[in-house]
């Protein structure tokens, strides 16, 4: 069975980024001129996927009005003949893209936000896509389409890994594996958040998931793990019991924009890049970079 439908758990609090994100979803933030939610849909669309399925809390509307239609500011361009700009409002989702709200009452957990996306999804693989986590396939496949293609060959839940410093463990899901192919391990053992004394290996899952519906039975059972929440680790720590995981190691860079310091990272990374500004910005961060070098007090 195909992979067409993805999950974008976008109920969570954003804490890490108040007040920015006291009305307005974390998930809207821009890097450049797109926020990180279209990031995310554009990687799906790229992965072949037509069903778009946000988890939305409280002040997630932002979400919703931005891959509606926008007849008043469509007029406005088409009025004042900014046909560019309207062209590009108009393409922000191919016509063939279906988007799907549902919604998470209370935030109880990434696992619990998935679960909530199980009466669209049915009994079909799926992915699912943590927005803040903004992949840049960097002139490879983008990185779902690169894990849809495993999916494909392996038909069995694949992770999003990479490998990360000792002492960051405590900040991810971190999997015990060993090697099957190239890039590809089979996952023994996950655990959430440990400690670098307690930590299987620095082999960590970032926001990228393909998996079987089979999930969802263990979502409904795990109860409360790690912080209080559902977690999606225990449920895919369950799924390993009767199935096989993979963690797939994706070609491209990971910039953890639920940080301010990963935000700031990827804003640098793309700006520098962007076709329309990319070499005013460039030139930008040098007069800065020599600015902040002549205000460090002296050395020698
Ligand atoms: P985070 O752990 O980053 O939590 O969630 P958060 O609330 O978004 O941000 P901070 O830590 O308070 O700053 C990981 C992903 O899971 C979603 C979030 O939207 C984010 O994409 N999530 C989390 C939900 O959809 N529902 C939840 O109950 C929890």
């Amino acid at each position: 069975m195909k992979v067409t439908k993805a999950v974008f758990p976008v109920a969570g609090l954003g804490t890490r980024f108040l007040p920015a994100t006291k009305a307005s979803p974390k998930e809207m933030l821009p890097v450049v001129d797109k926020p990180l939610i279209q990031y995310a849909v554009e990687e799906a669309v790229a992965a072949g996927i037509t069903d778009m399925i946000f988890v939305t809390g409280r002040s997630k509307r932002a979400i919703e009005d931005h891959f509606d239609k926008a007849y008043e500011l469509e007029t406005e361009l088409e009025r004042r003949g900014k046909t560019e700009m309207l062209a590009f409002v108009r393409s922000l989702l191919p016509s063939h893209i279906k988007c799907i709200y549902i919604r998470q009452a209370e935030a109880l957990g990434l696992g619990h936000a998935v679960l909530c996306a199980q009466p669209v999804v049915g009994n079909e693989p799926f992915a699912v896509l943590l927005a803040d986590d903004l992949l840049d396939g960097q002139g490879h496949q983008p990185v779902m389409r690169q894990m849809v293609d495993v999916y494909d060959y392996y038909k069995c839940s694949v992770l999003g890994v990479q490998q990360v410093p000792l002492a960051d463990t405590k900040s991810y899901g971190i999997v015990d594996s060993r090697p099957v192919a190239d890039d590809l391990e089979a996952v023994r053992r996950i655990v959430e958040k440990p400690q670098p004394e307690q930590a299987p290996s620095t082999l960590a899952v970032v926001g990228r998931y393909v998996l079987t519906p089979r999930i969802f039975h263990h979502l409904a059972h795990i109860g409360k793990g790690a912080g209080g929440e559902i977690q999606l680790t225990d449920g895919i720590a369950a799924l390993l019991a009767e199935e096989q995981v993979l963690a797939y190691r994706y070609q491209g860079k990971r910039y953890d924009c639920g940080s301010k310091l990963g935000y700031l990272d990827a804003t640098l990374a793309l700006a520098l890049k962007h076709p329309e500004v990319g070499a005013d910005f460039a030139r930008l961060l040098q007069t800065y970079t020599a600015e902040h070098a002549a205000a460090q007090p002296n050395e020698s």
